[in-house]
Order: structure tokens, then sequence, then C-alpha cells
């Protein structure tokens, strides 16, 4: 290349790498303003969160309990708290919002965040039962320049999307059976007792479904799609003084033939968490953190058909899959997801209208346990509300909560 050509494409290359800098320098500094409802456990987590991400700036706090802006100490005086939510949407000058309040208020609070034009991410579950989300995701239609997402945080844990990721490239071959049994949500008495919504019909709206296992069912339905047919039995206050269920098993039916199992409690301890995987391929087990595939060397269905054999079956080899680390997966993966879908476009990992669907695999287990049959999907969503708002109505908890018709929102705590 002639002297001269180089330096100009040098004098080229510095110009488009300070242009990239000065790009880059502008991104990092469009910070996204938010806005949190709720700071209880979670809400005061996401505040301590948030704040430690450069990208982000929370402006104001929303709880209808003002005592519970005391457990951020010193840290309150840089944002605005308010105590009623019109007025946190109106003058709370965030460009997003994080609603982490307990389950029934998702919609309802969803619903004004996104009228008042803010961007929305949601705890899970995205609802208490399905009518409810049909309803907050009615509203996301309405306003497709807004991104809204769901903390499914679990969706962004490195050997979730491994085995996803194996599922979806065909390397398990077709899948034959399933079973997930999630029984170390073990909850003492004192947890339940720590909130006065919690694990009560009015309060919470369900158990251990609701609360603890929206993830797993979440990933059920991410790795496997959603069952026609469930089967289920659930025991209400089996473990604990709740009126919700603390102990579920189901029996799922897929209309591509795969059969499922799912086993949760939070009575249980040790308790467990396993995943299994019965493939053409082989068996994929994910327990304890580690990912094994017993890997068969022909696929089950050919062997089934050309053995000479009576009883050998194929053989196999017993993969370790590697896991790869992360720094940054579960709630700040999902909230920097957000960022990035409001600032640069990305693709949102737990968009908010997929929330719906591990929130109807949770419904149809309860509406099969309640009606003692088995349910098909897509569920009831009428009779589901009808059976619950029974519920709602004999709760013991009494407090002028929303109800589950959605028609008794109460602004004036
Ligand atoms: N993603 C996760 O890993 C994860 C973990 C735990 C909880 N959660 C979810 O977070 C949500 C909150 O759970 P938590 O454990 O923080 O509950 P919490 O009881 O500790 O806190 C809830 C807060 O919301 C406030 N609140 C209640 N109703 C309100 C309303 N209408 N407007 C404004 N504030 C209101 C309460 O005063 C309280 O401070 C639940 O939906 C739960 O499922 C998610």
């Amino acid at each position: 290349m002639a002297l001269e050509n180089q330096v100009s494409f040098r004098k080229r290359g510095m110009f488009h790498v300070a242009k990239l800098r000065k790009k880059n320098e502008k991104r990092f500094m469009k910070k996204v303003l938010f806005g949190i409802i709720g700071i209880g456990n979670m809400g005061s987590s996401h505040f301590q969160r948030l704040c430690g991400l450069p990208e982000a700036e929370v402006v104001a706090l929303c709880d209808c309990d003002p005592s519970a802006f005391e457990r951020l100490g010193a840290a309150r005086e840089q944002v605005t708290c308010f105590t009623d939510c019109d007025r946190f949407l109106a003058e709370g000058g965030m460009d997003a919002v994080l609603v982490a309040t307990p389950h029934y208020f998702h919609p309802e609070l969803g619903i004004k965040a996104l009228a008042a034009g803010k961007h929305l991410l949601v705890e899970k579950p995205i609802a208490v039962h399905k009518k409810d989300a049909e309803r907050l995701l009615e509203a996301s239609r309405q306003h497709p320049e807004l991104k809204k997402s769901l903390m499914l945080n679990q969706r962004t844990l490195p050997a979730h999307r491994k085995i996803k990721e194996m599922i979806d490239s065909g390397q398990l071959g077709n899948l034959r059976r399933i079973s997930w049994t999630i029984t170390d949500w073990f909850r003492t008495q004192t947890y339940y007792d720590s909130g006065d919504w919690r694990a009560s019909w009015r309060g919470e709206g369900g158990g251990v479904l609701l609360n603890q296992c929206p993830h797993q069912l979440d990933l059920m339905q991410w790795f496997f799609g959603l069952p026609n047919r469930v089967r289920a039995s659930a025991s209400f206050g089996k473990f604990h003084d709740i009126e919700v269920e603390d102990e579920v098993n189901a029996f799922l039916e897929y209309p591509n033939g795969l059969t499922g199992n799912f086993i949760a409690s939070t009575g249980e301890a040790p308790g467990i968490n396993r995943l299994e995987i019965a493939a053409d391929r082989g068996l994929m087990v994910f327990e304890k953190g580690i990912l094994t595939f017993w890997r068969n060397e022909e696929l089950t269905s050919e062997f089934i058909k050309n053995s000479k054999t009576s009883f050998h079956k194929p053989c196999c080899w017993q993969c370790n899959i590697p896991i790869a680390e992360t720094e940054e997966a579960q709630h700040t993966a999902i909230c920097k997801n957000f960022i990035a879908a409001i600032v640069d476009n990305a693709d949102l990992i737990a968009p908010l209208e997929e929330g719906i669907r591990g929130l109807e695999l949770g419904n149809a287990m309860l509406l099969s346990a309640w009606r003692n049959e088995t349910v098909q999907l897509p569920i009831d969503t009428e009779d589901f509300e009808e059976r619950l708002n029974r519920l709602v109505a004999t709760s013991r908890y009494r407090k002028n909560l929303k109800t589950a018709d959605n028609s008794n929102f109460n602004q004036s705590f």
C-alpha cells in the first residue's frame, strides 16, 4: 500500500474509532429513569440493583405503606417517594416502571403504567389468573411503542439456556417423557406469616404454583410448549396454617404424545429439584446444578425395532454437559436486557406476553384439582375466575385489597 494511502487509511480508521467511541459514550450516557411500585422484599432489592447499574437511575418509588420506604435507609433521600400510584405515575418523571407488589396488583398497576406511557417490567407472576393477565396483555397491545417485560429471571441461568438450546437444536431427538420434581421451595410458617397478604385466597390468590413455581412453570412451557390435557391433585394447607396449595402433583399430556409429571411442595425438607427429560436419543437430567446427558449410540425407537435381543438397551455415553459461567444472570440480566430493549431495541429475554403461558399451566393444575378431573387447555377462564372468587369471598384475609373480579382496586391505603 502506498504511504499516502496508508496514512489516509490510518486516519480513516482513527476517525472510525473516534466515532464509535462517541457513539458508545452517548449510548452509555442515556440512562433509563425508573420508578418502582411495591418496596417490599423484591422492590427494595430491585432498588439496590438498579442503583448499581450505570445505565439506570431510580427517580421515584411508590408503596401504599409509607413505612416501606424506611427499609431503604438514607438511600430513600435520593428519590421521590409516593403513596399514591396516580401521583407517582404523573409526577415521578420516570421512563419505566417496575411493579413489585403482591400479584393481584400486577395487571391493574401495569395497565396504569402503560396508560401513562411508561415502559413496563412486572415481577412474576404476570397475574393471579389467566383472565386477569389477558386484561393486561390487551392494554399492552395498545402500546406497541413501549417495551414490556416480565421478571422471569430463571430464563437467564446458563443451565436453563443450555437445556433449551439442546432441545431446540434437536440433539435429544423426539421427547418422550418429562418429569420435574421441585420440592426444595421449603417455607416455614414464619415465612407465610411475614406478609398478611401471603397464602390467602383474597390476598395472594394461590400458593406454591403462584408464588414459588412460576419460574419452573414458565421454563416447562419454554422448553416443551404447553400440554393440551392436565390432571392434578393439590393439598391446601397440608403442611402450614394457610388457605392455599402447598403441595401439587400433576400429570401432563402434550399434543405430540409427550407425557409429563410435575410435583411441587413447600413442606418437604431437604426437598429436591430434579428435571428428567427422556428422549429418543437418551436421558438428560438436571439436578444440583449438574447437567448430565446419557446419550444413546442408537435412537431408542430404532433400537426397539431393530434389536435381535430381548433385554439389552442401546449402548450409551455419560456426558457431563458443560455450563458456561456468567457474572450477570438472574434479576440483573433481566433488568439490563429490559434497559437494552428500551435504549437499543434489543430482543427481550422474557417478553410480558409470554408470562400468560406458564400462568395458564399453573391455573390448569389448580382447576383440575378443584374439579377433580382432567382439564383441557386452553382452560375455561370464566370457570377458573368464578371458583377463585368463591374462595376469595370466604377467605380469612379481610383487608380491603383488590378482589379477584378486579372490581375493588383500593387506592386509599
Ligand atoms: N422474581 C423473583 O425471584 C421473585 C422473588 C420474590 C418475590 N417475587 C415477586 O415479587 C412480588 C412482591 O413480593 P415481595 O416478597 O417483595 O412482597 P412484600 O410483601 O415483601 O412487598 C410487597 C410491597 O408492596 C406493597 N404494596 C402492596 N400493594 C400495593 C399497591 N397496590 N400499591 C403499591 N404498593 C403496594 C406493600 O406495602 C409491600 O411493601 C410478588 O409478586 C412476588 O411473586 C419475585
